[in-house]
């Protein structure tokens, strides 16, 4: 997680600043985001998929820094909307590195993708196939991948898996549908098929349901071969490696998992005899998720009943991650030496429902007050990127530190930007 060292008196840094005078210098809520600590992540990534295509996920974070680092780094991007795109792209980030995902994409976000001429458009419905090859130009032949259902349960929460076919994501390998847009698309001469795609989840920790995955994604290239005679030049294992989020929790060990999937896919595509394709895989959580850390003050505590609750001046509306998969975190207290006894804490956000945790059941000393600092690591993703203004709260900013110094990426949401869209009254 990012490099937080540890000062005298539960004083702690990252990237080489102090946190407690991030919090007073920028305020809280607070996100900031280890620029060495993504730069690294990408890295080991780059370094485990030598011949492969590394993909930063934009969804889990994105700004105009964010995607200017992962495009230094060498990775490409995944987006899925109009707005994704059209940031990265003004950031600069080359529109051939892109690969545009979305199971109901957008009649914007197809042109758009068309016009700055995205790498890849990941097929996630029959219905757009046509819509597409319409839209490109004869000369232009767009790269184009079928992402598949493979059949196969894995994530961290039911709201996150997408590998089995009783959710929205995918085309069916059993009922046939796959084995028919990939004929569709092979029967565009706009189109150009290179390769199968599959996501079967996210938060996952256990490398096994993704071998599953290359065996039933080469058995379905061994099928489009005999069928179609054709092979892929590119199998997209999408992302949703996992990350620890409290200590002592399982990781996908980028590094391992790259050894495993070559290996696999080798075998498989050996057994099959069909050239091995290349692998692009999608990370998004494993490379921001570690490299941010949330700050808020704590402004009341008290007892109820037999639980101390503990509340901060954020919440579900930026981190709405423990409401909806039942997330754990880690917060810890800081900015001081922790003079009270650890106990059994609960810290709950500022909004109107009893939902609004942060983190259930964790140790924190009993003595905290209004006032009082309180960091979680490992928020770098699907945080800032799911916030909402929910009671009208505006969004925290997001600031990079790197090397002892700090700068803000995105600014603190204002009571006039949230009241500037109110134009009905
Ligand atoms: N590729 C595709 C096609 C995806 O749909 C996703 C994530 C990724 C890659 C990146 O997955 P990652 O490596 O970040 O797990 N909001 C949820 C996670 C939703 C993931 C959606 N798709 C959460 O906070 O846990």
């Amino acid at each position: 997680p990012a490099s937080t060292a540890r000062l005298p008196h539960g004083h702690l840094s990252v990237g080489g600043v102090s946190l407690a005078e991030l919090a007073d210098r920028y305020g809280t809520p607070l996100y900031l985001l280890d620029e060495d600590e993504v730069r690294t992540r990408c890295r080991t990534y780059r370094a485990a998929f030598p011949e492969g295509e590394v993909v930063y996920a934009a969804k889990a974070f994105l700004s105009r820094a964010m995607a200017r680092w992962v495009e230094e780094e060498g990775l490409g991007l995944d987006v899925c909307s109009a707005g994704e795109l059209e940031l990265a792209h003004a950031a600069g980030f080359p529109p051939e590195r892109m690969v545009l995902h979305g199971n109901a994409k957008s009649p914007r976000d197809i042109e758009l993708a068309l016009r700055l001429g995205v790498g890849r458009i990941v097929v996630d419905s029959p219905s757009e196939i046509a819509r597409i090859a319409a839209l490109t130009g004869p000369a232009g032949r767009q790269k184009i991948m079928v992402r598949v259902v493979p059949g196969v349960a894995a994530g961290g929460h039911e709201k996150i898996r997408t590998g089995t076919e009783d959710q929205k994501f995918g085309l069916s390998l059993t009922d046939g549908s796959a084995q028919h847009a990939i004929a569709r698309v092979l029967g565009q001469p706009q189109l150009e098929m290179t390769g199968l795609h599959c996501h079967i989840g996210s938060q996952i920790t256990d490398i096994k349901p993704y071998l599953v995955a290359v065996r039933r994604m080469g058995g379905l290239m061994a099928r489009i071969k005999d069928s179609h005679g054709v092979t892929f030049a590119e199998l997209d294992l999408g992302g949703g490696h996992g990350v620890a989020y409290r200590p002592g929790e399982p990781a996908l060990d980028p590094t391992a998992l790259a050894r495993r999937l070559t290996a696999e896919l080798t075998a498989s595509c050996g057994a099959a005899g069909l050239p091995v394709p290349r692998l692009l895989i999608e990370p998004g959580r494993a490379i921001a998720a570690p490299a941010g850390v949330a700050l808020y003050r704590v402004l009341a505590a008290k007892r109820t009943g037999p639980k101390l609750f503990v509340a901060v001046d954020g919440g579900m509306s930026d981190n709405p991650r423990p409401a909806l998969y039942g997330a754990r975190y880690a917060p810890r207290l800081i900015g001081r030496p922790a003079t009270g006894v650890p106990v059994t804490a609960t810290v709950v956000g500022r909004h109107c429902e009893a939902g609004d945790v942060l983190a259930n059941d964790v140790p924190l000393p009993d003595d905290l007050r209004p006032g009082d600092l309180l960091a979680v690591p490992v928020a770098g993703a699907y945080q800032v990127s799911m916030a909402s203004a929910y009671n009208l709260v505006a969004r925290p900013p997001v600031v990079a530190v790197h090397r002892g110094t700090a700068r803000l990426l995105i600014r603190r949401e204002t009571q006039e930007d949230l009241r500037r869209r109110d134009v009905g009254a």
